[in-house]
């Protein structure tokens, strides 16, 4: 008999918070907890774990359903329902912001939350670690996750690990003409490179192991701003990552995260800025709504129970990391308004260019 598969999904919402755009209130998570409790009470779920990063609530759900199962779906967003009537009723800001849509249909696809899913057989030890980021957009994950399964210098194991040295396939997804490509590496290292160079289009799906086809890693390429085809809040992705034997080890995984990039988003979803990467307590975006922040949790899949989580980045390992990135946000705030801490004109999710564009009209004159 073929084993059983496992699925684990992380759909995640902004459904409101305090104060201001900081984090999701106590009582929303207990809303949301419940619900799930009572599903796997069902049997529905196997497991889950209820994280907050910031104003997010990220549901880390474990079950036997597969990838884009509606009753799956269903259930995180009942539960973020939930969330929003506690938002509702405690006047919290942006109440219900994420749900696009006053009724579920079928699958969260266009309806707001961001979601990442992996279905596989458990391995006799399945480490995983999910990625949860607030105040930016998917595109933050290309260069870890380039670093992570490509890039000899961060994951030594692409070089010394007999069972990685075939390297890994990425699926690359353009957000603007909605098509995907795969990139076999290492041999299109450098076509790929001059797409996902461009974050704010081009993102990281999934990767496969080249040895076996196995899935490795899965990423949330929800855009809310252009589903919603105005401003309603940067996308907030998700990112989960399983580790070992002759996947890139936890530390090769971590690793990446030790020099922080810089992500579009931070204070109205319209600035770079450093990713930060904190412990789960600390994921409250406060100074200018940022910097952006990233979590990183870790599981040991057990038959399906979430064994943990080992709140990573709590580490001391990492307070360099957050010394140079709170440096660069220093450094990037006194550019103000000024590119290339603002984003350009073309990506800004607020602007004020056409009004500003429509009353100058008659002002602008020709260069002779
Ligand atoms: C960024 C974010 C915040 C808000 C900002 C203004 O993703 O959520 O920086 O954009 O606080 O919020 P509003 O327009 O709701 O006053
Ligand atoms: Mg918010
Ligand atoms: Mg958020």
């Amino acid at each position: 008999m073929a084993e059983r598969e496992v699925t684990i999904s992380i759909i995640k919402a902004d459904v409101g918070s305090f104060v201001g755009h900081v984090q999701a209130h106590p009582d929303m998570l207990q809303a949301v907890k419940a619900r799930l409790h009572q599903a796997k009470e069902q049997g529905l779920l196997i497991d889950f774990y209820v994280a907050n990063v910031g104003d997010d609530i990220d549901l880390i759900m474990t079950h036997y359903q597969g990838s884009n199962n509606e009753s799956i779906h269903k259930l995180a967003w009942d539960a973020f329902m939930d969330a929003t009537a506690v938002a509702r009723e405690l006047k919290l800001y942006a109440a219900g912001q994420d749900l696009l849509s006053d009724s579920f249909s079928g699958n969260m696809k266009g309806l707001g939350p961001g979601v990442a899913e992996l279905t596989f057989v458990e391995r006799p030890s399945e480490p995983i670690v999910i990625f949860m980021a607030d105040k930016t957009d998917p595109g933050a994950w290309n260069l870890p996750l380039y670093k992570i399964f490509a890039d000899p210098f961060n994951t030594i194991g692409l070089v010394i690990d007999p069972k990685m040295h075939d390297g890994f396939t990425f699926e690359v997804h353009d957000l603007i003409d909605h098509k995907k490509i795969h990139f076999t590496l290492p041999q299109d290292l450098y076509d790929m490179l001059v797409f996902i160079g461009s974050p704010s289009r081009y993102c990281i799906k999934h990767i496969y192991a080249n040895r076996n086809g196995e899935m490795a890693a899965a990423t949330s390429t929800d855009r809310l701003n252009i589903m919603a085809g105005r401003y309603i809040g940067k996308d907030d992705p998700v990112c989960i990552v399983r580790c070992q034997s002759g996947l890139p080890a936890v530390g090769e995984v971590l690793e990446a995260f030790a020099e922080p990039h810089l992500v579009a988003g931070w204070m109205r979803g319209s600035h770079y800025g450093p990713l930060l990467p904190v412990a789960e307590k600390d994921s409250r975006p406060t100074r200018f709504d940022g910097p952006a922040r990233v979590v990183a949790l870790g599981f040991q899949l057990c038959h399906g129970r979430l064994i943990g989580p080992q709140d990573f980045f709590a580490d001391v390992a990492f307070d360099r990391a957050r010394e140079k990135a709170l440096e660069l946000a220093d450094y990037l705030r006194r550019l103000g308004p000024f590119e290339p801490h603002r984003l350009s004109l073309d990506q800004l999710e607020y602007t004020t260019l056409p009004l500003v564009a429509e009353k100058l009209k008659d002002r602008f004159e020709d260069l002779k």
